[in-house]
């Protein structure tokens, strides 16, 4: 999950990684060497002027050694082409350089260009190989466990502890049986409406609503019931309002001292955390054993059987599950806010199939159904077009656990490998005309394209276990929104990659009920 970004932890913490040991090693070597040169020098009295050269000489031999070193990294082949940039910090900066712009970073865009679709560079010391090859990625997907295993940037790994093997197996199904398919039919999608219903007749009481941070408050507040049947109703701070925060310091620079985002945000994690910890002593303490059917019950009955089931696991994962429903759910709304005001035609389409949909019930204020949903189709549609431009996760990432040959080269055993899924959602060769918002071209689009080349939620055994569950809540929150509302931009608009989609200004939207 969480999975999706962080490359700005990387700095903070890249210094203590293996990786960079040897690296570390030779530099403090060098540093050695040099003072106990100069310290001999110093104390000589008869210092002159061949010494400072042979001082100089060896300097420059040694400050060599360390760039050669740095930029040659060892490898039982050949490395794919890249460069490793500048020691320490590697090619950091340039990944994290800001633009405004749906395109790719321009990061990968010019390192495909001048190095191929597999290159190498270095993100804060760690040396990463990027891929934007198609046959290569979906080959390394499917290798997870075998060549490769998941690896998290490190502002993630201090927030969501790394998981076991049968942990994430466990979250996975936890997640399937709550938030999945039988889940959404028998009993999500009619909650799903009643909350769009009413959240979206509060925004259109409001002059205007900035629509990525209202689509956090609604998606945490529909995904804590679900959790814990929102106990936490009467609590003192807003769950919500937590999270609006956190996701702020997540997306800042991992400075932690005070005064910084990033030291707010592990101030936050932490209250977020013990809050989800007196939820739960609370409900075990509870006299009332009315099975509530919700995710924290199941997790309470299975502590007995599996031993990783403590406190410490239930809280961090509640904490996550609330996390993934809030920040990638609410940036896919808010884009589709925008692109569909910006394209009227897709718009009247997507209206018409909505339309369509309550002119074919028998009563018009039945709830709606899984069987609607599924016959979305140009909605399904317009969700993928959303995900494609929106690449809310850039890339995923994976560490090899072997040497890996790719078209010639190799990929070294410990090696950080990105997949870079946005670079096949947004290659032309696969979408004609890539940055354009067209939902229509998915009508064309050939299986093996959107298997290979289509991924916002991954594939394999890893693949996103709350697919299904937010393509539902996008696509009930369309059905309320096209057949309902009219809106309009009033502020903001602006979109960065930095490589994270963020939206500076927010999008302000007036949003107004239609007129009977
Ligand atoms: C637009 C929304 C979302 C996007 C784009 C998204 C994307 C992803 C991606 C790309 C992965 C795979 C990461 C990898 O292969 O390394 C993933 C995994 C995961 N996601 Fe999501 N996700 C979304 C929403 C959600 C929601 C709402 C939930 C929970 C209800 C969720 C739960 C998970 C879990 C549990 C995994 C880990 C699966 C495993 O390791 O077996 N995601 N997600």
């Amino acid at each position: 999950m969480y999975l999706y970004i962080k490359t700005l932890g990387l700095l903070a913490h890249s210094l203590h990684d293996s990786n960079l040991s040897s690296y570390k090693k030779l530099y403090s070597s060098i540093c050695h060497k040099m003072s106990s040169l100069y310290l001999n020098m110093a104390t000589n009295a008869n210092m002159n002027g061949i010494g400072l050269s042979i001082a100089a000489v060896f300097t420059v031999y040694l400050v060599s050694r360390l760039l050669y070193r740095w930029r040659n990294p060892k490898c039982n082949g050949v490395l794919p082409p890249g460069s490793m940039g500048l020691p320490f910090i590697g090619e950091t900066l340039q990944l994290i350089m800001p633009s405004a712009s749906l395109d790719l970073p321009p990061f990968i865009k010019h390192r495909v260009k001048r190095y191929g679709s597999v290159f190498r560079t270095n993100v804060a010391g760690r040396p990463v190989i990027v891929t934007a090859d198609r046959e290569f990625n979906y080959y390394i997907l499917k290798q997870d466990g075998k060549l490769v295993d998941t690896w998290s940037l490190d502002t993630f790994a201090e927030v969501f502890d790394q998981a076991s093997q049968s942990s994430r197996k466990y979250t996975r199904n936890l997640t399937l049986n709550h938030f999945g398919v039988e889940a959404l039919k028998e009993k999500l999608i009619p909650r799903m409406e009643d909350m769009v219903s009413k959240t979206l007749a509060d925004w259109s009481s409001r002059d205007s609503v900035e629509v990525k941070s209202a689509s956090i408050t609604m998606s945490i507040d529909f995904a804590a019931r679900q959790l814990f049947s929102g106990d936490l109703e009467n609590a003192p701070l807003k769950l919500s309002d937590m999270f609006n925060d956190l996701v702020e310091g997540l997306m800042s620079f991992p400075l932690n001292i005070p005064g910084t985002a990033h030291h707010k945000c592990l101030k936050i994690h932490k209250e977020v955390r013990k809050t989800m910890g007196d939820v739960l002593r609370k409900r075990q303490m509870s006299s009332d054993k009315t099975p509530r059917d919700d995710l924290l019950d199941h997790l309470i009955q299975d502590m007995n059987k599996e031993a990783f089931l403590n406190e410490d696991f239930i809280v961090q994962l509640m904490f996550g599950l609330l996390f993934v429903t809030s920040d990638s759910i609410s940036t896919t709304m808010a884009l589709a806010f925008k692109l569909l005001a910006e394209h009227p035609s897709v718009l009247e389409e997507l209206k018409s199939e909505h339309e369509a949909i309550l002119k074919n019930r028998e009563h018009l204020e039945s709830p709606l159904t899984w069987e609607e949903y599924k016959a979305m189709t140009f909605t399904r549609q317009v969700i993928n077009e959303v995900l494609r431009l929106g690449n809310i996760a850039p890339g995923l990432f994976r560490r090899a656990l072997k040497d890996i040959p790719v078209n010639g080269y190799t990929i070294p055993a410990g090696w950080v490998i990105m997949i870079a899924t946005s670079a096949l959602h947004l290659n032309n060769d696969e979408f004609n005309n890539a940055l354009e918002f067209n939902p229509g071209r998915w009508k064309d689009i050939q299986a093996s394209v959107v298997a290979k080349s289509f991924m916002p939620f991954g594939v394999g055994m890893k693949q996103c276990a709350g697919a299904e569950y937010s393509r539902v809540l996008l696509a009930t929150f369309l059905h309320v929104l096209v057949t309902k509302y009219n809106w309009a931009m009033v502020k903001g608009g602006k979109i960065v990659r930095a490589p994270i989609i963020r939206f500076p200004e927010g999008f302000h939207f007036k949003i107004s009920e239609k007129t009977k």
